[in-house]
């Protein structure tokens, strides 16, 4: 085993990867995407990142079925909120010792192909409908209703505080 700790990470369109490799660098650990890990990192402890799918950790379930997974973090175009890492865990049966962050990544539809698109391009409707709605938004907020018009990014390493504290 090379590294003891590693981080793993999926990515749709690029954004968890952005966080990944801020992460990385943070704690000067490698990172690499579920399904390219090398053999010499097996046994290894997982900070695992996944980008949100209809809230749930895109490929968490699989990385936990392979390596003992010591932090888990879901990406998604939400504004963050206390209740949403809570909410991940219950989803993904997370065990209550692995602590598990939510970070507001960023979201481009025009990425997107087939399927999501459409669906996406409804549920961006939605958001939009719901946010312009309110009388005043905080800044994620206003990120999320950017990310309905237009490739916009919430991606940034103070976001990572908490983690990096935690793993330094
Ligand atoms: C089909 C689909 C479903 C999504 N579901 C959620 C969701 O449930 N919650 C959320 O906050 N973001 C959701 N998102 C937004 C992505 O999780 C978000 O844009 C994320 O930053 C993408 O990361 P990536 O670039 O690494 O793929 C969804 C995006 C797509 C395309």
């Amino acid at each position: 085993m090379v590294n003891s700790r590693i981080i793993v990470y999926s990515s749709n369109t690029g954004y968890t990867e952005q966080y990944a490799k801020l992460l990385g660098r943070a704690l000067d650990m490698p990172s690499y995407k579920l399904g390219n890990v090398p053999e010499c990192h097996k046994g290894a402890e997982v900070i695992y990142l996944g980008w949100l799918f209809a809230g749930k950790i895109v490929g968490y379930r699989k990385c936990a079925g392979h390596y003992k997974v010591v932090c888990a973090v879901g990406v998604g175009m939400s504004p963050p909120g206390a209740e949403l890492a809570e909410g991940l865990r219950n989803t993904e049966k997370i065990p209550s010792g692995v602590p598990v962050f939510y970070l507001q990544g960023g979201f481009d539809i025009a990425r997107l192909k087939g399927p999501m698109k459409l669906v996406m391009k409804f549920k961006c409707k939605e958001i939009a409908g719901r946010l312009s709605a309110k009388s005043e938004l905080s800044a994620a907020e206003q990120l999320t209703l950017d990310m309905c018009h237009g490739p916009a990014s919430a991606v940034d390493r103070a976001n990572l505080a908490e983690i990096i504290a935690l793993f330094k």
